[in-house]
């Protein structure tokens, strides 16, 4: 029979999650389906036991409910730092709540070729995003810098990051230093995201050749952000890569097999494109 994974959310209408994980059970011949379903909050818990009662092989988690499950599910250490699940693993009777987010950010900049321990890493932005990303470069060995529009965001996080890590937080004041003195830009924030594509968090004058601007906006998948690392040199990394890996994280643990992220991240920049 096959096996029914599916991903939640309000809304999910435009989730490529169903479009990446079917190409990964097409290239790998797996008699399984992936679907999406809107959900509300109220209704979360009951979705998720129907799902455990009807036999799916794994949920996917997006907004608005990804805190809320934190109620329902056993997350493991890492998403209850980060305060989110996106992914939940049935496993024999148990659900346990795994946040994939952070670790689909750290692949895409191995990927790149980039040696993440004791690397300087500028996050721009503190909210949901920053948070997996933080932690999760943090406990890789990263030097993490928190640099949001509300200072005090930035603080309480780094605080709560250097339980795994070194990390500091502060304002956007100083961001062109904090540029020049950083290997890795993340880009964390909306800024920049469609309707606002003209928008963007530092401009070319401030980057340079070997510097990593990695944006996790992908709509569009071309950032102003990253043309404007291309005019400096600098090396690019789009918010698709991060978008695919952690879904093929979320793979890995609900099917325990090595996932075919070339094939997934063509089916999502396929559909992406389309749109
Ligand atoms: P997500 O969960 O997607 O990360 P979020 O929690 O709403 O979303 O966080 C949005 C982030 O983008 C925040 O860091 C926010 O800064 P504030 O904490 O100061 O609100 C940042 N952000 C959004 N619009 C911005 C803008 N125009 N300039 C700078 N930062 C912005």
């Amino acid at each position: 029979m096959k096996t029914i994974y599916a991903v939640f959310g309000d809304p999910v209408e435009h989730s490529l999650s169903p479009v990446m994980h079917n190409a990964a059970f097409a290239a790998l011949g797996m008699d399984s389906e992936y679907h999406k379903f809107r959900v509300s909050k109220d209704d979360l818990e009951t979705a998720i036991m129907g799902a455990r009662a009807m036999g799916f092989g794994g949920v996917n988690l997006t907004i608005p409910l990804k805190e809320k499950a934190l109620e329902i599910v056993e997350p493991d250490t890492l998403a209850l730092d980060i305060g989110a699940v996106n992914t939940i693993e049935f496993k024999n009777d148990r659900l346990i709540g795994h946040n994939t987010d952070g670790i689909g950010a750290v692949r895409a900049l191995q990927l790149s070729g980039i040696i993440i321990p004791n690397s300087k890493v500028l996050i721009i932005g503190a909210g949901g995003a920053a948070r997996a990303v933080a932690f999760q470069l943090a406990q890789n060995g990263a030097k993490v810098i928190i640099a949001n529009r509300t200072a005090q965001r930035a603080h309480s996080l780094a605080e709560n990051v250097k339980s795994v890590g070194d990390a500091r937080g502060t304002g956007l004041e100083d961001l062109q230093e904090l540029v020049s003195q950083s290997n890795i830009v993340i880009n964390t924030t909306s800024v920049g995201m469609h309707p606002d594509i003209d928008q963007t968090p530092i401009t070319a004058n401030m980057m340079r050749p070997g510097l990593v601007v990695f944006d996790i906006v992908y709509n569009p998948l071309h950032t102003r952000l990253l043309t404007e690392a291309e005019k400096a040199g600098s090396i690019t990394i789009d918010g698709l890569k991060m978008l695919v890996l952690q879904g093929a994280e979320s793979f890995r643990i609900w099917t325990g097999v090595e996932p075919p992220v070339k094939e997934m991240e063509q089916a999502a920049r396929t559909a992406l494109e389309l749109r």
